[in-house]
């Protein structure tokens, strides 16, 4: 793990975040651009500053389960006993706003998503802070996540004053959603929380296979996408249109799992989920960067284990591919 150039200013980013400034705040799964949730026009700050529609609802992140009242009118004992098993961690709960949840943090919903990282960095800024912070993952809409001080820094240059650095991401890829809003739980966004672990605290929990089709209206703005084009093929296919691609004069990178595949240039990552997951966007950012006309990522396997990394891969895919399309 990078170790974090220069150490966070806590009092100087909580002086920022009470003035309605958006600062970039590392977490452990991804960095998230940061406002005082409480704050009509800082939170309207977060969604210019992105590029995103208004109605695509912010996660409220808060320094522990005891500030739940005061954001929802639902924590029920299904919501606290994940509060209890989970966080701080990279667990969202989706559960009835309170009134004193302002619209533009929901995007006019009645339900609000709500979230304690598990990071130094942010836990000291939360409990300095002592409100709310409504956080979105710190990239343009549509683009990969950040992972690091410096990815943040790349997606807005200039335009956020205070990035605390909190080194590289542990977890690497956004929590784990889960809806408690209606009757049945529901997993929105598979994480590094499996769906197992939750079920061995509240029960069976259903998964929105809706979001496996990335083209459904409203999970659009969950695109993680490269800007070269992106296919995800298993590790023979891969192999042989690397091959042809590149006889064909096409500049073609690959991404494998565990080694690079053969005949090709590009990145491994670990074989481990886990790790594979740490590793992915910061990869994803360095081939995007590398100046090719396709990228080839070798599909992960059908294991439980990889659903994370698996849902996000399918969205590149499907964003690049929408982006191919524009002019
Ligand atoms: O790991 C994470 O969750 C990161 C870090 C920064 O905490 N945050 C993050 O936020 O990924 P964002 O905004 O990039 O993704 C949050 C997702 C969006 O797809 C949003 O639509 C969904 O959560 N969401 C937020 N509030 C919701 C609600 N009330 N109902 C349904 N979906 C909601
Ligand atoms: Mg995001």
């Amino acid at each position: 793990m990078a170790a974090p150039q220069t150490p966070p200013d806590i009092p100087a980013a909580v002086a920022a975040l009470r003035r309605g400034d958006v600062i970039g705040l590392p977490t452990e799964t991804v960095y998230g651009l940061a406002a005082d949730a409480g704050n009509v026009e800082a939170v309207r700050r977060i969604f210019a500053l992105k590029g995103r529609p208004a109605d695509h609802p912010l996660i409220v992140h808060i320094a522990d389960a005891s500030n739940l009242p005061h954001w929802t009118t639902g924590a029920s004992p299904l919501a606290l006993r994940l509060a209890e098993a989970f966080w701080p961690g990279p667990l969202t709960m989706i559960l009835p706003r309170s009134a004193r949840v302002p619209d533009v943090v929901t995007g006019g919903q009645d339900t609000v998503g709500l979230r304690c990282p598990d990071h130094p960095v942010a836990l000291a800024v939360l409990r300095e802070f002592g409100g709310g912070l409504a956080a979105p993952s710190a990239n343009r809409f549509g683009r990969i996540s950040p992972t690091s001080a410096a990815h943040v820094r790349e997606e807005f240059p200039g335009g956020v004053d205070i990035i605390l650095d909190g080194g590289d991401c542990e977890i690497g890829i956004e929590s784990t959603i889960i809806d408690l809003s209606s009757g049945e739980p529901r997993i929105l966004r598979p994480g590094r929380i499996s769906a197992a672990r939750i079920e061995a605290v509240i029960g069976p929990v259903a998964q929105d296979r809706s979001e496996h089709s990335p083209r459904a209206s409203g999970t659009l703005e969950a695109h993680y996408a490269p800007r070269t084009p992106l296919l995800m093929l298993p590790r023979a296919a891969l192999e042989k249109e690397a091959r042809e691609q590149g006889a064909l004069g096409k500049r073609v990178a690959t991404l494998g799992v565990g080694t690079i595949p053969r005949g090709s240039s590009g990145l491994a990552l670990p074989e481990d989920a886990e790790s594979f997951a740490h590793g992915l966007y910061a990869a994803l950012r360095q081939l995007d960067a590398s100046g090719q006309q396709l990228l080839l990522v070798e599909r992960p396997p059908e294991d439980p284990a990889w659903d994370a990394v698996q849902d996000r891969l399918r969205r590149a895919a499907a964003g690049a591919e929408a982006d191919d399309d524009s002019p």
